[in-house]
This record gives structure tokens, C-alpha cells and sequence, in this order.
């Protein structure tokens, strides 16, 4: 009853108060988009260079930084980026490397810097309790001990994670093993190995980036109608006539992805977010919810010079395709990609429910919300568990908010996991390999496979970032 006095108060409450992002001071004001469908080149991530001098270690350096960009031309925004404007470097490490990072907040406010994907102990996992105090430093250390995958870092402080991402923090996170170098695939980072960061956002007529300013945006979170692909509106990416290995990383605050090309062209996924699939699974159609990584093969031999074609997803467009020259191509979409080993049940110890409830501010997991003050679940090191995830509106909710778009995903900090079962049935093929990301429509209802190998407290929560700020977030300790 409460909450629905309260749902409806908010939906009463009419439009909300529109507010844009920051502004420097001295910007134009312009009249509509300047260059709207100016194509841009999309730009690659640079990759982050290694300074340590001791060949035992990596060392790299981050710093999170204001910076200004022009989205279109002529309206400069406010934005945030790792060493830079926006986005942040690629750091590439390899399975075994002992890695230490410096990290600077030049910010005005308090972040961190979350490896997401990675498999390290709490105390350097970058979740909101390294918080680093602007002015301050960050100097987490640890062992890359997992096979090779693409994750990513972003910032996960309490209540700003969903702002801080929007204004640009962001950045991918490559793994490297034997298993990758060995694997004849495309893996020429920027040449045939293209990151693709998919991220929404909305802009004001003159350019300028808004955030949330509809009801729609508290209830689901903020979905903007303008892409972002690695950084840039109306990207086009010039690719060579053979085969090419695209890995996706959904960055959005809470927009999934249908993804797909617009001549139906058939793909092969070859890993998921914790990496290698046990082999490529030919798709038209792929979707990622908010965090989740896949990498896919797309073959452009049988294409023309000149030929487009265009990443989209239902009406939007990711990117377009421009297809060259046919070159020697040595890849091979190999029949078998790695082993992963099978789903062994035996030796579970523990089973968990985590119940996922509710839009806007009013979501909870296991009717609870985030207090960094309370462990939710205490789990023992190396025990197998199997959790059940469901997500469930709310017959009320859903029929007031009229319009059943509100889906959440769960993610799991410090681990990967393995899908059991998506609805009762087996997951699909795609799914059955590591994860640390997984949707959950209205309704659905997920069985996976846990078991965490490092020590610390984890978080575990709804990847839609506005979600997620608003409490749908629980933390574990293990020891
Ligand atoms: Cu990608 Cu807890 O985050
Ligand atoms: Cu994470
Ligand atoms: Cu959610």
C-alpha cells in the first residue's frame, strides 16, 4: 500500500524538472545541432602504456579528469574521461601479469575505479568502498590469474556511478592468454580487433548533453535516442574485405541492445563477458543488457569495395560499415575455441534467492536496499552455490507505469558464473559460458552457478546504473 501511494505521488508529480549537464562557462549557444549528420571516423581507444621499470610488474597510470567535448560541432560539454576528455585508454594485461595501477581523481567529487569482470580480492575490486576523495590516489595491486576475456572499468561510487558514467567514465580492460595469442582469429587491436563502446545518450536541440529529464528516465532509467560508439555520434569505421572480430562492450547507463545488421548478415559470437565461448555460435541477432561484453567474428570477404553495411540495433544505428579492400586474410573462425569445463553440481553447498523488484527509486533486491554498512550474504571461499535470480514488477507497478519496459540485469562483482538455467530450461548457447552480467526481463527467472575465489566484500546489483544508484545493490563477504 505504501509504495503505491508513493508511485502514485510520483506519477503525479508530472514532468519532472529538465536539468542539462554542466556547461563551461564560455560555451556557444546554438540554435540546433551543428553537424548533426556529419559522420565522424570512429575513433580506437589508445592503448594504456605500461611505465613500470620492473619486468615482474605492470604499472599504469589513470587519471580521472574533467575535460571538454564536442559531441557536435561548436557546443562544448562538460565531460569526464580517464588521462583525457572522455572514455579512458585500453589497458591490456596478460593472464599471470602482476599489474599496479596509480590513480589520480582529479575530479570534484569522489569516485573509484571498478574492474568489472575481473576475478581480484575485494579490497582492490574498485567498488564503493576504495572510494578515492578528489585530490587523492589509488594504488590497488593484484595478479590477472583468470584466461583471457574483454572487460572494463567504470567508477562505482555510492550514488554517483550513473552520473559519472554518463559525463564519459569509461574505459575496456583486455585480457590476453595463451589460449587468445595462440587462436588464429583476428586479434590486430584497431586493424581487424575493433572495440566497439556502445553508450545512449540525449542531447538538447543545441548539442548539449540532458540527463534525466522525464519520468520515464527515473522509472527505467536514463535512455537517450542519439548513439555513442566509442565515444562518438554517426560513427562509420573503414574495414578492410575479410574477417573481423568486434568486441562489444554495452556501456549504457540502461539501454539493451538488440543488435543485429541491417542486411541480416550472420555473425559468430566467440566469448562472452568472461571470455572464449567453448566455440562460435553463428547469430543474426544478439542482445546486451547494460555491462555485458561479447565478441563476435563478422566475415567481409564476400563484400564489394565500397559496400555499407550497418551495426543497428532495432531502429537505431550503431555504426556503419564501410567496406575496402580485400587483403590477404590468415584468420580462421576456428571450429573449436577453448574448453570449458562442464557444469559439475556435485559439492553444492548453498543455495541463495536474490528477488529483483521495482523501477524508479523504488527497487530493491530481496525487498532490501544498498546500505554500505550492512553485509547482505556471508559466503565461504571456494564453496559452490547456486543462486536463483528473479525479477518481478509487481502486478500493481507494471500496470501503473503502463508500459512493462522496466527490465533490470544482475551483476556480480569478484567472480564469473555459470547459466544453469534461464526460465526453467536450458540458457542459450551464448549464455553458456562465463558470465558476470545477466538480463532479466520482467517475469524471468535465472539459476546460476557461483563459487568466489578471492576473499573481500563484493557487490552484486542491477547494471542499470540509475537502478543501481537508487539502492538495487546488496554487498557479500567472503572469507
Ligand atoms: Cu560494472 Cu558493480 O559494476
Ligand atoms: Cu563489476
Ligand atoms: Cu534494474
Amino acid at each position: 500500500m505504501i509504495i503505491f501511494v508513493i508511485c502514485l505521488l510520483l506519477l503525479m508529480s508530472g514532468t519532472v524538472s529538465s536539468h542539462a549537464m554542466d556547461r563551461p562557462s564560455n560555451g556557444p549557444d546554438f540554435e540546433y545541432l551543428v553537424g548533426k549528420d556529419t559522420e565522424n571516423l570512429l575513433p580506437i581507444p589508445p592503448l594504456l602504456e605500461n611505465v613500470s621499470k620492473d619486468p615482474k610488474i605492470v604499472q599504469y597510470k589513470l587519471n580521472v579528469q574533467k575535460g571538454v567535448t564536442e559531441f557536435f560541432k561548436g557546443a562544448k560539454n562538460v565531460t569526464y574521461g580517464y588521462n583525457g576528455n572522455l572514455l579512458g585508454p585500453t589497458i591490456r594485461v596478460k593472464r599471470g601479469q602482476k599489474i599496479k595501477l596509480n590513480i589520480k581523481n582529479s575530479l570534484w567529487e569522489h569516485t573509484t575505479v571498478h574492474w568489472h569482470g575481473l576475478v581480484v580480492p575485494g579490497n582492490v575490486d574498485g567498488g564503493p568502498h576504495q572510494t578515492i576523495e578528489p585530490g587523492f590516489e589509488w594504488n590497488p595491486l593484484f595478479r590477472i590469474k583468470q584466461p583471457a576475456a574483454t572487460a572494463w572499468y567504470h567508477p562505482h561510487g555510492i550514488g554517483n556511478t550513473a552520473s559519472q558514467v554518463y559525463k564519459g567514465l569509461a574505459g575496456l580492460l583486455i585480457i590476453d592468454d595463451e589460449n587468445s595469442s595462440k587462436l588464429p582469429i583476428p586479434k590486430d587491436y584497431g586493424k581487424n580487433d575493433i572495440p566497439l563502446i556502445i553508450q545512449d545518450r540525449r542531447f538538447s536541440s543545441d548539442g548539449y548533453l540532458q540527463y534525466i529529464n522525464s519520468m520515464q528516465d527515473i522509472m527505467e532509467g536514463m535512455k537517450g535516442d542519439t548513439v555513442l560508439v566509442n565515444g562518438v555520434v554517426n560513427s562509420y569505421v573503414k574495414l578492410p574485405a575479410k574477417k573481423i572480430r568486434f568486441r562489444l562492450l554495452n556501456g549504457s547507463n540502461a539501454r539493451v541492445y538488440n543488435l543485429s545488421f541491417d542486411n541480416n548478415l550472420t555473425f559468430y559470437q566467440i566469448a562472452s563477458d568472461g571470455g572464449f565461448l567453448e566455440k562460435p555460435i553463428g547469430l543474426n541477432k544478439l542482445v546486451l543488457s547494460p555491462g555485458e561484453r561479447a565478441e563476435i567474428i563478422i566475415d567481409l570477404s564476400k563484400f564489394k569495395k565500397d559496400e555499407v553495411i550497418h551495426l543497428v540495433s532495432d531502429q537505431l544505428r550503431i555504426t556503419k560499415i564501410i567496406v575496402g579492400e580485400k587483403l590477404e586474410d590468415k584468420t580462421l573462425i576456428p571450429r573449436k575455441l577453448v574448453n570449458i569445463r562442464e557444469v559439475n553440481l556435485s559439492n553444492v553447498v548453498n543455495r541463495r534467492h536474490f528477488k529483483l523488484f521495482g523501477m524508479g527509486h523504488m527497487v530493491s533486491i530481496n525487498n532490501k536496499r544498498m546500505n554500505i554498512r550492512r553485509v547482505d550474504e556471508y559466503i565461504k571461499l571456494n564453496e559452490k552455490e547456486i543462486w536463483t535470480i528473479t525479477s518481478r514488477m509487481g502486478m500493481m507497478m507494471g500496470r501503473m507505469h503502463g508500459m512493462g519496459n522496466v527490465v533490470h540485469n544482475f551483476h556480480v562483482h569478484g567472480i564469473q558464473f555459470r547459466v544453469l538455467e534461464r526460465n526453467g530450461s536450458h540458457p542459450p548457447e551464448n549464455e553458456g559460458g562465463w558470465k558476470d552480467t545477466i538480463l532479466l526481463r520482467d517475469g524471468e527467472s535465472v539459476k546460476i552457478l557461483t563459487k568466489f575465489t578471492d576473499p573481500g566484500i563484493f557487490m552484486y546489483h542491477c547494471h542499470i546504473l540509475e537502478h543501481e544508484d537508487n539502492g538495487m545493490m546488496g554487498q557479500v563477504e567472503v572469507r
